[in-house]
């Protein structure tokens, strides 16, 4: 039997390489294409960090300039990606929406050749908000709203579409921030996903709708939902802390907590975590924060892990009036430029992605006729 703790889920495997990032390298931490993640949130705009994914240098303003005017430029849904969006049910989970979606797009709007790729996933960096807010306020307000918008930014009109008016600078910038933190992670389950996809010569909106239906589950993803619902069980620090012990006791799940790859922090909490506690404080309310550093302190000190990127992004989303269900969909307005960078990557050098498999079934049988079973 092969040992479950060294190979199982392909933990500690190189599985190819990539040029797009380094997670929890010894000296360099989180990088996208040889820049720090702490230098790009600092300073980069969201938009800066697409191109730099996506097209593989940092731009000049001019480039920045045409790619936003791009981005805007292709912001608007076909009337036939409406209708579809307009039958798909109210309470459907809005991660299977964008799957829907992305997936009616590649056959209104099919890749072609993959001379056309910039173009495709420039399209679906655009078009992500669109498509989940007109499903979203469609369903919540019976509003068919107009999904192009002046903002500049990925944040500002995502947030545009979802209240109704433009967001304060500071919302802006925090969800850009977030953006920024969630666009790449070298081989996360939804990338590797969208990698094998690629790796059959497949179309970006088949790679692309694997990696959605990946990125979708609680394990990956999905645990900034879940970590949100997990901290609005609590009304104080106290009650957290106990809640907690009972939970590690009866052996559950603390969503938004550990990672494959990183073993004493991610990089990505610190800069998740301040944003989180000055929203709070812009709030005026320091329940929901004091809560979620509670749960950090129980989970540190009880089973020495550490939150992930997910789980103080449950309450910076939170704090910005976005409802829970949209949070996982969020990180898919961002990681689409990861995923689009290493389908190119992937294409540029590709060979099929098919590994072995450890036979552990019976081993040879005689084959028994119907009547003899
Ligand atoms: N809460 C409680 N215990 C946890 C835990 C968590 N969030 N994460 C890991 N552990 C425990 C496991 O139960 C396991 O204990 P054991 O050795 O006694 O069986 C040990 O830590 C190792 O975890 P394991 O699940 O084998 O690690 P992994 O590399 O396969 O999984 C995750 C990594 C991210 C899937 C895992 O940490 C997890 O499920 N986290 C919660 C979901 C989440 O936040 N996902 C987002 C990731 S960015």
């Amino acid at each position: 039997m092969t040992d479950k703790k060294k190979t199982g889920g392909l933990a500690g495997v190189t599985a190819g390489k990539t040029a797009l990032c380094t997670v929890g390298k010894e000296g360099a931490g989180l990088t996208y294409c040889g820049y720090d993640i702490y230098d790009l949130a600092d300073n980069a705009s969201f938009e800066e960090v697409a191109h730099l994914l996506l097209r593989g240098h940092l731009p000049t303003q001019a480039e920045l300039d045409d790619y936003v005017a791009t981005i805007k430029s292709l912001r608007e849904l076909p009337d036939a990606l409406k209708t579809v969006l307009e039958m798909i049910p109210a309470d459907a989970h809005p991660m299977d929406v964008l799957r829907t979606a992305v997936s009616f797009l590649g056959n209104i709007e099919p890749e072609g050749d993959f001379t056309n790729q910039q173009h495709v996933a420039t399209r679906l960096l655009a078009v992500m908000p669109s498509i989940l807010l007109y499903w979203h306020r469609f369903h919540t307000g019976g509003t068919r709203i107009a999904t192009e918008t002046d903002d500049d930014t990925v944040a500002g009109h995502f947030l545009h579409l979802l209240h109704g008016q433009a967001p304060s600078p500071f919302h802006e910038k925090c969800l850009s921030t977030t953006l920024i933190l969630y666009a790449e992670h070298e081989f996360n389950a939804s990338t590797f996903a969208g990698r094998v996809i690629t790796g059959t010569l497949s179309d970006m909106h088949s790679a692309v709708s694997g990696a959605i239906g990946a990125l979708r589950g609680p394990l990956h993803g999905g645990a900034n939902e879940a970590a949100m619902e997990l901290i609005q069980k609590f009304s104080s620090a106290e009650e957290a802390t106990k809640g907690v012990h009972g939970m590690l006791e009866r052996k559950e799940l603390i969503m938004g907590f550990g990672h494959r790859v990183y073993t004493t922090s991610d990089p990505r909490n610190s800069v998740n975590k301040a944003m989180s506690k000055a929203l709070a404080e812009e709030k005026g309310d320091m329940t929901l924060y004091e809560v979620s550093e509670a749960v950090e302190k129980v989970m540190w000190d009880e089973k020495k892990l550490f939150a992930n990127a997910d789980f103080f992004a449950a309450s910076v989303y939170h704090f910005m009036g976005i409802p829970t269900y949209l949070f996982t969909p969020i990180f898919v307005c961002s990681r689409i430029t990861g995923w689009a960078a290493h389908i190119m990557e992937q294409r540029a050098d590709n060979k099929l992605i098919r590994p072995a498999a450890e036979y552990v079934g019976p081993a040879l049988q005689e084959w028994l006729a119907i009547e003899d079973r």
